[in-house]
Order: structure tokens, then C-alpha cells, then sequence
């Protein structure tokens, strides 16, 4: 595992955007996975910039997104959908037809896991997946768990997962309480795996992450046997792990 510490946020999503745009210049029909929340905003704003001076084009890339939550159509402004046309897709020439999100709406939300595993197979595998971790070591949302789920699936998102994400909703009570979510088997199986966190509020997890037993009551620690994973943290992220650098 490789980690990288920048100075501060804007350094990390820099360091991130460029990693990104580096694959798709080496590799134009890169397949990439991307992540919502916080986090990722800053990369993609960067990459946005990188698109409109010219210096990486998205025109043959394939994107698959890690979640979307039960019950918000791709119309709803709190859907990981809008979020990604807001921060991303709306500014830059991906193809809509390479954009793959799972449809939180769909009436068979089993059948919708089987389609959105199905195209990862068809298109993939992922040759670099972006990720940011919950403060529970959860990514996508394959939350702490007696058993590594490795397909899509629908997650029972945690108290904390959905406290965490309160602040794009007007109350606790408005967000849902389920979601969709690319499994660990096939985050896994991409073939690079980039991970971002900034903050202090991220030190814990990053330290457990890195240092605590690889199980599924901490999702994260199964990156610790991915052969080609990258840590991307800002100083404070790292604040715990600094004497094993
Ligand atoms: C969302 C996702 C989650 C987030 C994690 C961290 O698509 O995959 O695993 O990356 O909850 O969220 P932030 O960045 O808001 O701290």
C-alpha cells in the first residue's frame, strides 16, 4: 500500500485529479469508479478545470458510481445522480451513455443490483477506483459487517452513516434509511484503487485502516490486500499514522 500525505486539501485533490487524468490520457477508455460526499468535491472541481484547459478528455471514458440511496430518482437534488452531474458530469464530455449509477428507484431493487454487477462485468474490470471512507471504515456504503458482501447489494445504512450525511438533507428523518452499493469483490477487483480523507475526524480510521485486523466489522481493512492501492491524505488524516511513514 502506498500513501501519499499532501498539505492540505487542496494539495490532495490536486494530487487525485492528476492521478485521474494521468489513467485517461495513458488510457483513454478508462473504466473509472467514483465516490460521493465531501471529500471528492475539491478533485472534481480540479479535473473540471483540467477538462476545460485542454488537458484530459473524457470523450471515451466509462464511469460507474459506488452507491446511489433507495428511494431518490436521478430528478431528486439529494440523489448521488445530481450530485455527480453537479460536481462532475455536467462539465465535462463523458458520453451520458458511459455513465453507470444504480437506479435507487427501481421496482426491483434486487434485479437493479444483478443489471448494475452485470454491466461492471460487461465494461469492466474498473482500472482505478476512487474512494473516501465513513467514519465507521465504511466505502461505498458497505457498512460494518459480519461478512465482506461481494456484489451489489442493498445496505441498511448505520445511524452514523446517515448523521453524517444529515447535512444535505433538511432532518435526520428525510434520509434514507437504505442504499444501493457496488460490493468489496468488485471494488476490489479493480485493478487500482485510489482512497482519499482529509480531516482530522479521519485520523482514527485511516490508523485502523492501515493498522487494525483486516474483518468486516472495519470494511475498509480489506484494501490492506489489494496489490495496487493508494492512500491520497491530507496532513490531519494522517496526524495518527505519522511514525509509520
Ligand atoms: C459515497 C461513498 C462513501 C463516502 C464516505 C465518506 O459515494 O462511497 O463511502 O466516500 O461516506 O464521505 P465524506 O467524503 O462525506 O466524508
Amino acid at each position: 500500500m502506498n500513501i501519499l500525505v499532501m498539505k492540505d486539501y487542496t494539495e490532495m485533490s490536486r494530487q487525485a485529479a492528476l492521478f485521474i487524468a494521468a489513467s485517461v490520457t495513458l488510457k483513454p477508455d478508462t473504466v473509472i469508479g467514483l465516490p460521493t460526499g465531501k471529500t471528492p468535491v475539491g478533485m472534481y472541481n480540479e479535473l473540471v478545470m483540467l477538462y476545460k484547459n485542454g488537458f484530459v478528455d473524457f470523450g471515451r471514458v466509462t464511469a460507474f458510481n459506488l452507491d446511489e440511496y433507495v428511494g431518490l430518482g436521478r430528478e431528486d437534488p439529494h440523489s448521488f445522480y445530481s450530485y455527480m452531474q453537479r460536481h462532475l458530469f455536467g462539465y465535462i464530455n463523458i458520453p451520458p451513455k458511459n455513465i453507470h449509477i444504480p437506479n435507487g428507484k427501481a421496482k426491483d431493487l434486487k434485479a437493479e443490483c444483478l443489471r448494475y454487477e452485470e454491466i461492471i462485468r460487461q465494461k469492466g474490470p474498473i482500472d482505478l477506483m476512487i474512494l473516501g471512507i465513513g467514519h465507521n471504515g465504511h466505502i461505498g456504503f458497505n457498512e460494518p459487517s459480519s461478512e465482506f458482501i461481494p456484489e451489489t447489494h442493498i445496505e441498511n445504512l448505520t445511524e452514523r452513516t446517515r448523521k453524517a450525511n444529515a447535512r444535505y438533507f433538511g432532518s435526520l428523518q428525510d434520509i434514507p434509511r437504505k442504499a444501493i452499493t457496488m460490493g468489496l469483490g468488485t471494488i476490489m477487483l479493480s485493478k487500482k484503487i485510489i482512497l482519499l480523507a482529509y480531516g482530522r475526524d479521519k485520523a482514527d480510521v485511516i490508523l485502523r485502516t492501515i493498522k487494525g485486523n483486516i474483518t468486516p466489522r472495519f470494511p475498509a481493512s480489506i484494501l490492506r490486500v489489494h496489490r495496487d492501492c493508494t492512500f491520497i491524505l491530507d496532513q490531519e488524516a494522517a496526524g495518527k499514522i505519522r511514525d509509520m511513514l
